[in-house]
């Protein structure tokens, strides 16, 4: 892999060598220091049992791994502990009652400070309501929710009980919650009428009824239905079913604001949350709890660099994801942080949203995705001049490789020339963040996550399972367990082994093609499925996207290969232009030199598409699958994960008069 975008054309693409030293204060008041590494190098587990006391146990552990029977891990066996207890009411315990967890932003503008004694009256209500409708330790619940308040309760509500959460995107359809509701066999489902988005309700309560008209929903015996909209139930196409529907504001509002939380076993289910396969049928990925809250505790703390009293976080990815279950739910309230949780989308009512967010709460970190700061990018720089971000000391992305042009306009634009950025490499299976500088530590470089944090164990290897040099390509790798790994796919121990544990004997296989630079520092270069081959050569999409990227008429940019007679694939682009950029004649050529000088002839796009929209999932991920159809004119898969399903008539409609053909 990666025989021909070399590293020299890597470096060629960031023009000099481009590397940010940490800022002088923050490295010398850094929570995490370089330390950590030689810490955790010399006694790896020894460093972990020592992450594990940044959390109070009911039983404190005395064994950390047991890995007797890989890949099935336990981590802290004999230790126990509430994750709520340890979110919200040891925080109240210890004199921060006052201290605001949640600065709820609505999308029309509505606002609400929930304080941490505030949220442990509302978890405990939550919790009494659970038992109220005969939720049992064990018993899974389905969250199908906005992004309000109330979600991030109800997830701590279910963790207070012991029974695992399955939080299911708001913006998945009926059959998608069906689906999921099945597989876990969910007993209750959480929801709302509806939430806001793009300025205006759209309906939540209709599609779970819908779900449950399905088969292998029969299980649930309780629909418990927060208020948010108002709108009418019958209009938006649902249903009210007596008996098994309930008002949150009914039955949470009248239960006692306490409620006594019971420790529970190191390795009791935590949650469920499914990923796409590339196959059919989603994984259910079974999160546990005393690992888990040990590494998204640490890692918040770390690469956060996060200090309670005075920072104010802001996770823009929605809780529904892993990013929000981690980095809104129980890393920054194991912490003690003070967060923003925001309702809506980044151009609703205007293109300056976040950044009058940003402003209104003084926020200090951000970690957001490359999409959003692409999506910004093409707006325009004045749009975040408008307001003051100097509260912003540290930003963090997360989801895809950055690209660095994307890396050097946030920084520029959002951070002000000043902050560090953290890219952040983990996975839905991983739990928390692997790969990422350390704010007080790293020099960084644009576009790449570079090291494994201190106590995870990565690599790239060959196709023959041997590490690769510094300045060679392959895939990545985890070679030792950690705490916050996903311990199994939910009934499915065997697709667990196969998918994860069986490329590499011994080693976690996490898809990914990576490269070491002359450093050693690790490079994403997108999923191995996105790799292209072109007359027997592998090139990474990532690259191309990035080469595109950078020319200063290009936004954003997705790659695909598409079979091709004479050099097994031929690369094809779509590019969004930068606002105010026509799409004249000779602008496809000048982008085809434009690669071709940035990474090499063998780079160089055969197919260069200028589209309005690029189609994406509801998190943010190109779906190249389904531009590989449209290259190989071939009918649409599947598009029911679109954000917005017309994006691929649009694009479609442009092909015939497509230029750019050799
Ligand atoms: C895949 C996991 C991690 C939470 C959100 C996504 C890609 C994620 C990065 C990054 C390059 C990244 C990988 C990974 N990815 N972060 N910083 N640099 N690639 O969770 O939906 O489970 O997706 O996202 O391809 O395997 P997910």
């Amino acid at each position: 892999m990666g025989d021909v975008v070399s590293n020299e054309s890597l470096a060629n693409l960031l023009k000099e060598e481009r590397r940010f030293d940490p800022p002088a204060d923050l490295a010398a008041n850094a929570n995490v220091t370089a330390a950590a590494y030689e810490q955790a190098a010399e006694d790896r587990l020894g460093f972990w049992a020592e992450q594990a006391k940044r959390l109070t146990w009911q039983t404190p552990p005395t064994q950390t791994l047991d890995w007797s029977n890989a890949p099935f891990a336990k981590w802290f066996a004999d230790g126990k502990l509430n994750v709520a207890y340890n979110c919200v009411d040891r925080h109240v315990e210890n004199g921060l009652g006052d201290r605001v967890a949640i600065h709820f932003e609505g999308e029309s503008g509505d606002s609400r400070a929930i304080t941490y004694a505030e949220l442990q009256r509302e978890v405990s209500r939550a919790a009494n309501a659970l038992i109220e409708l005969g939720v049992h330790t064990g018993d899974r619940v389905a969250i199908y929710m906005p992004m309000i308040p109330e979600t991030v309760i109800a997830m701590l509500a279910c963790a207070r009980l012991g029974a695992p959460h399955s939080l299911v995107f708001g913006g998945f359809s009926a059959e998608a919650l069906a689906t999921r509701i099945n597989d876990a066999d969910a007993r209750v489902v959480i929801t709302a009428d509806g939430g806001y988005r793009r300025g205006k309700p759209s309906a939540l309560k209709p599609a779970v009824d819908e779900a449950l008209t399905k088969p292998g929903t029969e299980n649930v015996r309780s629909v418990l239905v927060v208020r948010r909209t108002g709108q009418d139930l019958a209009e938006a196409g649902g249903t009210w079913t007596e008996g098994r529907d309930v008002w949150w504001h009914e039955l949470v509002e009248r239960q006692s604001p306490t409620h006594t939380p019971e420790a529970f076993d190191a390795e009791h289910p935590l949650f469920i949350l499914y990923t796409s396969g590339t196959t059919g049928k989603p994984k259910g990925i079974l999160h546990t709890t005393g690992g888990y809250l040990t590494q998204v505790s640490y890692t918040h703390h770390a690469v956060f660099d996060l200090k309670p009293e005075t920072d104010v976080f802001w996770c823009t990815a929605d809780v529904g994801w892993v990013t929000g279950h981690s980095y809104i739910t129980y890393g920054p309230l194991s912490n003690g942080a003070t967060e923003v949780l925001y309702e809506g989308t980044p151009d609703t009512p205007h293109q300056g949203r976040w950044w009058e967010i940003v402003q209104k709460y003084g926020v200090t970190i951000l970690y957001t995705a490359p999409t959003a700061i692409r999506a910004c990018m093409k707006w325009g720089d004045d749009i975040p001049a408008k307001y003051d971000l100097s509260s912003l000391r540290l930003l963090g992305s997360v989801g895809e490789p950055i690209n660095p042009e994307a890396w050097i306009w946030y920084r520029k634009h959002i951070g002000a020339d000043r902050t560090p950025i953290v890219d952040t490499w983990w996975q839905t299976e991983t739990g928390a963040m692997m790969l990422s500088p350390l704010p007080g530590v790293t020099a960084t470089k644009p576009g790449s996550a570079q090291v494994a944090l201190p106590g995870i164990a990565a690599t790239v290897v060959d196709d023959d399972a041997r590490e690769v040099p510094d300045g060679a390509g392959g895939y990545l790798v985890l070679t030792e367990p950690w705490p916050s790994m996903l311990r199994t796919i939910w009934g499915d121990d065997q697709r667990y082994i196969d998918t994860y544990w069986s490329r590499f004997e011994g080693k976690y296989f996490a898809g990914d093609g990576a490269k070491k630079d002359s450093d050693g520092d690790i490079w994403l270069l997108g999923r191995v499925d996105d790799v292209m081959l072109v007359s027997g050569h592998n090139i990474s999409t990532t690259e191309v996207e990035s080469a595109l990227v950078s020319h200063p008429k290009v936004a954003e940019a997705a790659v695909v290969g598409a079979t091709d007679p004479q050099t097994t694939q031929a690369i094809c682009a779509f590019v969004i232009l930068r606002g105010g950029v026509e799409e004249g004649a000779g602008l496809v050529d000048e982008l085809r030199a434009h690669v071709a000088q940035q990474l090499g002839p063998i780079a160089k796009p055969k197919r260069i598409m200028p589209v309005a929209e690029l189609p994406k999932t509801r998190s943010g991920k190109i779906m190249r699958r389904l531009l590989r159809d449209v290259a190989e004119n071939r009918d649409l898969g599947d598009v029911s994960t679109l954000t917005d399903s017309s994006v691929m008539d649009l694009i479609q409609a442009k092909l015939p008069s497509t230029p750019g053909e050799d």
